[in-house]
């Protein structure tokens, strides 16, 4: 079996493991205390572009970050920051990803910035929510006394881990035709992005 095949039935069996991990978390109702839904970095993750790889893997981080001060220290307020940090590395890695897309005369463009846009509004209001529900706590179910619940978070964990496996390498092909550096050196990334030889 070639590479291109182990890789591709890795990736389908991550997916297939988180998208199951969500659905016996609806069935279970499992507390995210419970659960922890940190991601695990893989491979299979990398698409192969050194500078969205790199944004994912801080993605990626900055998810656990969110799910150990929600989960495990139970520290709403720094939930709150861990959150706004997310929001905020998502809105540039969606427009990095966007003006690539757009270089690169990528056909699928405006449908995966829709993508893109729906999350942004997704996460926006459920900052608002948290920051409500943080005001008047209902004390009847431990994880409400979380800033986010296990839903929540495994529906951000399954949207990126979906986001990097299936959506965004799907700009590959677009950008080695459109001949750009797969890795580049980071001081001069503008400048060496490009092949210009
Ligand atoms: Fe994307
Ligand atoms: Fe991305």
């Amino acid at each position: 079996m070639c590479r291109l095949q182990l890789t591709y039935i890795n990736s389908l069996i991550i997916r297939i493991s988180y998208d199951l991990v969500f659905f016996l978390r609806t069935l279970t109702m499992t507390t995210c205390e419970t659960l922890l839904p940190y991601i695990q970095w893989n491979e299979s993750m990398e698409m192969g572009f050194a500078e969205l790889d790199t944004q994912h893997q801080l993605l990626v981080r900055l998810f656990n970050l969110l799910v150990k001060a929600n989960c495990e220290l139970k520290d709403n307020e720094l939930t709150l920051e861990q959150l706004q940090l997310f929001i905020s590395h998502c809105r540039m890695h969606f427009a990095v990803e966007e003006s690539l897309m757009r270089v690169v005369g990528y056909e699928d463009f405006k449908e995966h910035q829709l993508h893109h846009q729906l999350l942004i509004r997704q996460i926006l209001q459920l900052q608002a929510n948290i920051e409500e529900q943080l005001e008047e706590p209902e004390e009847q179910n431990p994880e409400e006394l979380m800033a986010m619940n296990s839903q929540q978070l495994l529906f951000l964990q399954r949207w990126l881990v979906k986001h990097m496996i299936n959506d965004d390498p799907e700009m590959m092909p677009y950008f080695q035709k459109a001949k750009l550096r797969m890795k580049y050196n980071n001081a001069d990334w503008l400048e060496d992005l490009w092949q210009l030889d």
